[in-house]
């Protein structure tokens, strides 16, 4: 997949959540840092040529993709040389007016008259029905508005669904894989993405460092013998097995470690060990697979397991 310019996509890309303070139109705005902080964090990140992101009206209600406009302005980047996802998350728009005005802000925030990729979630087609929301992405494609369709947060079932809709025009699953939460491998999400060439974008993906928090035996001592952070570890073998991380940092010391983390291999042995490790002893909460609440279960998933004992290996 490249940028309408012609570049391939990098590997990881920019986490836009939480940029402007962390939460969607219907909660409130938590740990806002000042907007320069963010602007600063995400031209270093672009001038670094990271250059795939998602970006949704509803985060930090509404600040997330000014100040992403804001920043791209400022950088040695063009708009052509980024692969911008516009995503609509259903607690964000209520009706599909809100979801067609929704999409008619995005080219007018961003100053462009394309989307590089439309993601809508799974919750989203159950919500307004598959009709209405498959006729919106396809009218976007037949005027050019959008290249190509993302689907976030749905079972193989769905995600097959959507690919018998649109074909070579699906561009990205994007769902949550960390060290401890394993459920899209295990449900199959990922291997049937790959068979239908179909990116595996990842979200949340150090769990916010949640998961350096717990020090995990194995990443511990992968990343004392190749000299790297543990999050490094985690990045390195999320990009080996083909995924897109998508990470937010508002800390350049903390994007340029994530870019460094693709500088290196590891023994094949230990990534075969990183996809086979599941915490121990750990009974994870169901998710509903085809049901209207996926997102906030996946999320569960997420919360959930910081219930582990620090002290588990
Ligand atoms: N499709 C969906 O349903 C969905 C759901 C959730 C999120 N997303 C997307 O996925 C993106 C990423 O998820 P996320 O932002 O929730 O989580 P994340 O990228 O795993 O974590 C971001 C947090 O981790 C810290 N961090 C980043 N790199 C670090 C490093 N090298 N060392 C230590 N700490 C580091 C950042 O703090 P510093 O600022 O201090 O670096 C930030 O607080 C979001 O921004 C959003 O765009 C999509």
């Amino acid at each position: 997949m490249e940028t309408i310019s012609g570049k391939s996509l990098s590997k990881i890309g920019i986490g836009s959540y939480g940029v402007g303070g962390r939460g969607h139109r219907d909660m409130k705005i938590t740990e806002k840092v000042d907007n320069e902080i963010y602007v600063d964090a995400l031209v270093h990140t672009l001038n670094k040529n990271i250059n795939f992101t998602e970006l949704c009206l509803g985060y930090g209600h509404g600040q997330s993709i000014v100040l992403f406009k804001q920043a791209l302005d400022k950088s040695q980047v063009s708009r052509e040389d980024l692969f911008i996802t516009h995503s609509l998350y259903p607690r964000d728009l209520p009706s599909i007016e809100t979801i067609n005005q929704d999409i008619a802000d995005f080219y007018k925030i961003m100053q462009t008259d394309y989307a590089d990729s439309t993601l809508v979630t799974q919750s989203i087609l159950i919500k307004f029905g598959e009709k209405p929301i498959y006729d919106i992405l396809h009218n976007l494609v037949k005027q050019n508005k959008t290249r190509y369709i993302s689907l976030s947060n749905a079972s193989p079932s769905w995600i097959k669904k959507f690919y018998d809709e649109f074909g070579d025009k699906f561009f990205a699953h994007e769902g949550h894989l960390s060290y401890e939460v394993r459920a899209l491998q295990d449900k199959g999400v990922l291997s049937v993405c790959k068979k239908l060439n179909v990116e595996n974008i990842i979200w949340r993906p150090l769990r916010r460092n949640q998961t350096k928090s717990h020090d995990w035996d194995m990443l511990i001592k992968l990343a004392r013998k190749y000299q790297k952070t543990q999050n490094q570890i985690i990045l390195n073998w999320m990009c080996h097995e083909e995924y897109r991380p998508m990470v937010m940092s508002t800390n350049k010391k903390h994007i340029d470690e994530n870019i460094e983390s693709l500088n290196f291999n590891m023994d094949d042995n230990e990534y075969k060990l990183i996809n086979e490790f599941r915490p121990a002893n750990y009974i994870s909460p169901e998710v509903d697979w085809e049901g209207i609440n996926i997102d906030d279960d996946i999320v569960g998933l997420v919360i959930d397991i910081d219930k582990i004992k620090k002290n588990s290996k």
